[in-house]
């Protein structure tokens, strides 16, 4: 099979969006999508502008983690989005991405993917996506100014450096087959927008809860959850109307909110 370039002529043919992706910037080789992004996001690019690319020598993860960005069988992406709301939102925001990935994975693979509270996104337990969401802020101020939203998936990958062999995978490796890349964006964006409009006129999570629940693999599992350098075990039992986790502790019930901890598995 042909390495499948992306084109942002071929994502955009049929994009069913008013806002997402209307503006499409592509690169073949950069450090990190999201620094591009934050960059334009203060040069005033367009609500839904995304930056895509090949590959990135410099990918960034959570917590301060690397993103394995070496191999153009990924998707590298990142979303601006600017959003009127206070920046005590944003959390939200992410978890709502987690759900757009989902259904888009799942639309175009058939594969089950799951959420891993808040926004890691897995197959069989392991994980195929991850969201990196940085923020900026009007200044002086509480408002959210941009959002940029990077999302990473492992697509046609057929193997990872040893660093994270044993905890990821793509959605080749699970579906047997070649995935477009341009396919899952596409999709991705769609699905996001329905969700994000809808989100910024109620500034509600509350609507989404049903369908977050149903994708999410973390509750009722043993987990860890680490906070700094202070961690304690529970088993993660609910999610909250504004998606924080509620964890059932020796300390009694724990609400953990998405932007100052980690959660590993332990069942
Ligand atoms: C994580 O699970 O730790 C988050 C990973 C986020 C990776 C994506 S790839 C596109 C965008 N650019 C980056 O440098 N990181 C995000």
């Amino acid at each position: 099979m042909m390495q499948d370039v992306l084109k942002s002529a071929e994502i955009s043919t049929g994009l069913l969006t008013k806002v997402m992706g209307k503006n499409i910037v592509l690169f073949s080789e950069v450090d990190s999508t999201n620094d591009v992004a934050k960059k334009m996001e203060k040069e005033g690019a367009q609500d839904g502008t995304l930056i895509c690319a090949e590959i990135q020598n410099a990918g960034k993860g959570r917590r301060g983690n690397i993103w394995e960005s070496g191999s153009a069988d990924g998707i590298y992406m990142s979303l601006i989005v600017r959003p009127a709301m206070e920046v005590a939102f944003a959390p939200q925001i992410t978890l709502l991405v987690a759900i757009a990935i989902c259904k888009a994975i799942r639309k175009q693979t058939k594969l089950e993917a799951l959420i891993k509270w808040p926004n890691d996104i897995l197959i069989e337990n392991k994980k195929v996506c991850g969201i990196l969401t940085e923020l900026e802020l009007v200044a002086e101020e509480t408002q959210i100014r941009g959002v940029v939203i990077g999302v990473g998936v492992n697509v046609n990958n057929e193997s990872f450096p040893p660093t994270v062999a044993d905890i990821a995978t793509s959605l080749k490796i699970q579906s047997g087959q070649h995935v477009e890349r341009k396919e899952i964006i596409r999709s991705f964006l769609q699905e996001f927008e329905a969700i994000y409009l809808q989100y910024i006129k109620e500034k509600e999570f509350k609507r989404f809860l049903t369908e977050y629940k149903s994708f999410c693999h973390t509750l009722l599992k043993e987990i860890k959850v680490t906070r700094g350098s202070t961690a304690f075990f529970g088993k993660a039992i609910d999610i909250t109307n504004n998606g924080e986790l509620v964890v059932s502790s020796n300390e009694g019930n724990v609400i953990v909110n998405a932007g100052e901890v980690s959660v590993r598995l332990f069942s």
